[in-house]
């Protein structure tokens, strides 16, 4: 394999990075800030980035009393004897050469970078099979997922699936950047590969059906992409049922009073306005009436209020605040007296049978419903994995194995900020790492509202551009390397450019994102194995998409 030699090593150190003279016939406008260069050592290949660009001459009079009016002739007859530039490249990643004589990859694959090469070491232009090296190749498995291209070429940068569901991850970027097509992007990639089953809250109806984009585009859902036998929606909104167009439900799904905790109620307080004295009237009144707590306070007549508050010795003027905010809760339509986990139960199960499972809000997208809701399901969700995991560690036996889950939540802050994150089952699950084989996709657009001990938790960082300095801040929590980063961060433009960092690369990169499209869709569906259609499944195929 050739690349195109670009200059040669003349010094350098392990921290500050190599420093590397230009050959005569390069420009310096021919290499840019952050181009990916190789550097060719003995024994390694070196994947390193362009860092910074220098100009230098051999002789002070050319400084001192530059040739003015020479013509471009001379100037270029003068580079490379009077005149060269020089390029500081940073090592990123290290591959060991399959021999001496040759330029082939090592089967080991790229590695932290622990050495440097020697001088004269040649430097030259990375070529596609040095990226397929080092980010991995969509052809050489099903683990590899293309997210985009580097900016200034055309050339798949893959991220590894398999470790991103290895630990909770992060989507970050302001509003408009591309979160949501990134989650579509990544979901797919997730659902396409089977290293992992999904359980989204589709908080915003974005995910399960087609949605136009801000361009105006109709953008597919993933049931469209992936069949209805692959992907499963459970509605809170009853009306959704009945709904044409591809837009059909397959379960409603309704909460029981006696579901709440007071976990639940305190992570809405700000929503319902609680007061500060809430929790310890609920604790009064869970003292009393145990589960049924929430069922019995709503259905209270005066008399029974003013009963208990002596009784007990609650505030008369808490409890019946308390009671007028949780009737607001009480009157969803979603929401009746006694609830069962049975579909709940049942969700899980199809996650164990490989379905994916989207949670639809329908006409309940308030950030009410979607604590309430999420944090309900997910409480049970983690507690069925645990058993599992329990039981698949008395057996060890392999059928046991809970496949891995990733749970998708936007709007994240809502979970994960600090005064609740540690109350929340998300922060348990964030917290927990993947001991219960389940992970968080947390989706934000504000990271510094997220709880820096969870921050620090997640393994792999998909940033859209941020400005605020609090942000930037935030999305680095943990991370090393920052003032680079932070460069980087800074340079994205406003939409489809985000750098990727983490677990599942092995370095920091800044692409544009892949389209969502039908190219994008016709790679998925290819994919996608067909099962027999059943006869209404046909039906619905034939007249709703
Ligand atoms: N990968 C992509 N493919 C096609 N279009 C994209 C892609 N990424 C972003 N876009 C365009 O950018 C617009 C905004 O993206 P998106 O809705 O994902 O933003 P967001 O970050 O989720 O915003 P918000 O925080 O407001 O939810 C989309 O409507 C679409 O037009
Ligand atoms: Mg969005």
């Amino acid at each position: 394999m050739s690349r195109k030699q670009l200059g040669v090593v003349t010094g350098g150190a392990f921290n500050a990075g190599l420093t590397i003279r230009l050959d005569p016939d390069v420009s310096s406008e021919a290499i840019h800030i952050g181009d990916f260069v190789i550097v060719e050592g003995d024994e390694n290949l070196y994947f390193s980035m362009v860092s910074d660009i220098q100009l230098e001459s051999t002789d002070v009079r050319l400084t001192a009393d530059p040739p003015v009016h020479a013509s471009p002739l001379i100037a270029r007859a003068l580079r490379g004897s009077l005149t060269y530039a020089t390029v500081q490249v940073k090592p990123m990643q290290m591959m060991p050469k399959a021999g001496p004589d040759t330029l082939v990859v090592d089967m080991a694959g790229p590695q932290p970078v622990r050495t440097i090469p020697m001088h004269l070491a040649m430097l030259a232009e990375a070529t596609e099979s040095d990226f397929r090296a080092v980010f991995g190749d969509e052809q050489k498995g099903k683990q590899y997922f293309a997210m985009g291209t580097p900016l200034t070429m055309s050339i798949p940068i893959c991220l590894n699936l398999e470790r991103l569901v290895e630990r909770s991850n992060g989507i970050f970027g302001q509003s408009g950047t591309g979160k949501s097509f990134l989650v579509r992007l990544l979901l797919c990639g997730v659902i396409q590969s089977g290293v992992a089953v999904n359980l989204i809250f589709d908080m915003h109806d974005e995910y399960a059906f087609g949605k136009e984009s801000e361009d105006g585009h109709f953008v597919q859902g993933l049931t469209h992409l992936f069949g209805r036998s692959k992907v499963l929606v459970y509605s809170l909104d009853k009306d959704a049922a009945s709904r044409g167009g591809g837009r059909s439900i397959d379960r409603i799904l309704q909460v029981g009073l006696d579901q709440i905790e007071p976990e639940d109620v305190m992570l809405m307080a700000q929503e319902l306005n609680l007061r500060g004295t809430a929790e310890a009237t609920i604790g009064l009144l869970e003292d009393r009436y145990k589960g049924g707590w929430l069922t019995r306070l709503v259905a209270m007549q005066p008399e029974e209020m003013d009963e208990f508050c002596q009784s007990a010795g609650a505030h008369s003027g808490s409890l019946a605040a308390l009671q007028r905010q949780l009737k607001i809760v009480a009157r969803r339509e979603y929401i009746i007296e006694r609830g069962t986990f049975n579909l709940i139960d049942e969700m899980v199960h199809n996650l164990d049978n490989g379905q994916h499972v989207i949670l639809h809000f329908g006409r309940y997208d308030s950030p009410l419903d979607h604590m309430l809701v999420a944090n309900l399901v997910t409480r049970r969700v983690r507690q069925l994995y645990r058993d599992k995991v329990e039981r698949y560690e008395q057996t060890q036996n392999k059928a046991d194995r809970p496949r891995p889950l990733v749970i998708t939540i936007e709007e994240a802050h809502s979970f994960l900020n600090p005064a609740v994150s540690r109350q929340t089952i998300f922060g348990t699950i964030a917290r927990e790492l993947r001991k219960y084989h389940v992970t968080l996709m947390v989706v934000d657009q504000r990271p510094s509202s997220i709880d820096p001990e969870v921050m620090s938790q997640l393994g792999t960082r998909v940033t859209g551009k941020l400005t605020e300095e609090r942000d930037i801040e935030g999305v680095l929590t943990g991370v090393g390397n920052r003032s680079f980063l932070r460069g980087a961060l800074e340079s994205l433009d406003t939409r489809e450019q985000v750098l990727l960092m983490g677990h599942a690369v092995p370095m920091p990169i800044i692409v544009r994102t892949r389209k969502y499209d039908d190219a994008f869709y016709a790679a998925m569906m290819g994919s996608r194995e067909q099962p027999p259609l059943s006869a209404s499944d046909a039906i619905r195929e034939l007249y709703d998409f």
